[in-house]
């Protein structure tokens, strides 16, 4: 770190080139901080770092404790936060811009995680059984719709008009916009059975499933906030090519609000950010 930095370690001040924080001392930064190319933080399993300034970071961020970016902490720079294990070690209130690395997909039992977060897309499916047992939109879903509504004031709808979606019911759903549209219209609009994020119970469709609700108060509201409550627009307009989905300013995908805020301030949309190929 930059010698005329200074940080407090459980009130020590340390002046070391590279930071490790480790289980028995959590790590308050509040000043303005560099991490220089070739340098590196690492937060040890059971660590805790807490930023309160910004940190400009051109070296390497490795997050395999808790990382807490208070409200007006910023993380910019050309360096690379990388998350070891899972995106819930981040505690983001403040901003972040610079890169984040995600871990590899894990697969249990059929379902695919990345750092934690559930993927469904073209590419990764879920099980045919998954999901029955929660037969609803998940708990957390809805109470930041329900948040959402109770924001936004009179006038707006902002309810779920689809929410779960079993297996059997996105196959029929499928099937009948292959027989209406056919299958190459379909597939630009409907998920493959297995394939919705209808089927994890945390995604849904807010209020109208037409292209202009994108026009509406309740849609532009949506877009610019929905993050703020935990969930991104998951199909937008300029990433069709690599959702492989057409913009669907309705459907949103619950993240919680850390992961969400982090996702929405990227740029990116989910494939992107948990760096995932698509073939399918
Ligand atoms: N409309 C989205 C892609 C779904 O069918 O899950
Ligand atoms: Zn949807």
């Amino acid at each position: 770190m930059e010698n005329n930095t200074s940080y407090t370690c459980s009130g020590l001040t340390s002046k070391d080139e590279n930071i490790t924080v480790s289980a028995d001392k959590p790590l308050v930064i509040n000043d303005n901080i560099t991490c220089k190319e070739g340098n590196e933080i690492r937060i040890e399993k059971g660590g805790t770092l807490t930023l309160g300034g910004d940190l400009d970071l051109s070296g390497d961020l490795y997050v395999e404790g808790k990382l807490i970016i208070e409200e007006d902490a910023t993380i910019s720079g050309s360096g690379i936060i990388h998350v070891v294990n899972s995106f819930d070690d981040i505690d983001c209130k403040g901003t972040v811009t610079a890169k984040i690395d995600a871990p590899e997909p894990v697969e249990i039992d059929g379902v695919t995680y990345v750092g934690g977060i559930l993927l469904v897309n073209k590419e990764y499916s879920l099980p045919r059984e998954f999901g029955t047992d929660i037969g609803d939109i998940r708990p957390e879903l809805r109470q930041a719709i329900e948040q959402m509504r109770a924001d936004t004031g009179f006038g707006m709808t902002l309810r779920p008009s689809s929410g779960y979606r079993s297996y059997a019911t996105q196959e029929w759903w499928f099937n009948y916009y292959c027989e209406t549209d056919g299958y190459e219209n379909a597939i630009t609009y409907s998920a493959r059975s297995g394939h919705s994020e209808h089927q994890t119970g945390y995604a849904a469709d807010i209020t109208k499933t037409e292209l202009d609700y994108a026009d509406t108060e309740e849609g532009k509201w949506l877009a610019a906030n929905c993050y703020k409550y935990g969930c991104i627009i998951r199909y937008p307009a300029d990433k069709v090519d690599i959702t492989g989905y057409v913009y669907e300013p309705w459907h949103i995908r619950y993240l919680g609000k850390s992961t969400a805020k982090l996702v929405h301030d990227s740029g990116l949309c989910l494939e992107e950010f948990l760096e995932v190929d698509r073939t399918n």
